[in-house]
């Protein structure tokens, strides 16, 4: 089935100057770019969006991180498009990550980890609609 999903390039492969080729993964790999934006995003937005997160051990780090500079936002739109941005991604922690994936290429470690992508249908429902509420999504 078409999906969307929420991506994001994080602050480390932003300042590398990697947006570019992060991007056109993505789109070399089938998926469009139905919507993106360059932001800093705030502590209140980080804590927020990583919510789900608040228990865990490394949650005040990873909202550092995500504060540290601007980050890429998109939503990415295509065939099976949840699973196949992680697929494109690799795994959380770089040095697990598979040859070739983005985290593997790009990413230094479990924080400064380059990408974010949505886990699930529903996540990435939430999360589209966290970072683009109404009509700034443009199916094609
Ligand atoms: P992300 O997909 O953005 O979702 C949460 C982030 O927390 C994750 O990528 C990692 O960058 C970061 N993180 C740091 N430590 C861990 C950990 N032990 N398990 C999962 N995520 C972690």
């Amino acid at each position: 089935a078409i999906e969307r999903t929420l991506s994001i390039i994080k602050p480390d492969a932003v300042a590398k100057n990697v947006v570019g080729q992060i991007l056109a993964r993505f789109e070399g790999a089938g998926l469009k770019i139905a919507a993106a934006k360059l932001v800093q995003l705030s502590r209140a937005e980080a804590e927020a969006f990583y919510g789900v997160h608040k228990a865990r051990p490394f949650f005040n780090d990873l909202v550092n991180f995500m504060v540290s500079g601007p980050v890429m936002i998109q939503v990415l739109e295509g065939e099976n498009a949840i699973l196949k941005n992680r697929e494109l991604m690799g795994a959380t922690d770089p040095k697990k990550a598979e040859k070739g994936t983005i985290r593997a290429d790009f990413a230094d470690s479990i924080d400064a980890n380059a990408v974010h992508g949505s886990d699930a249908a529903e996540t990435a429902a939430q999360e589209v609609a966290f970072f683009f509420p109404g009509m700034q999504v443009y199916s094609r």
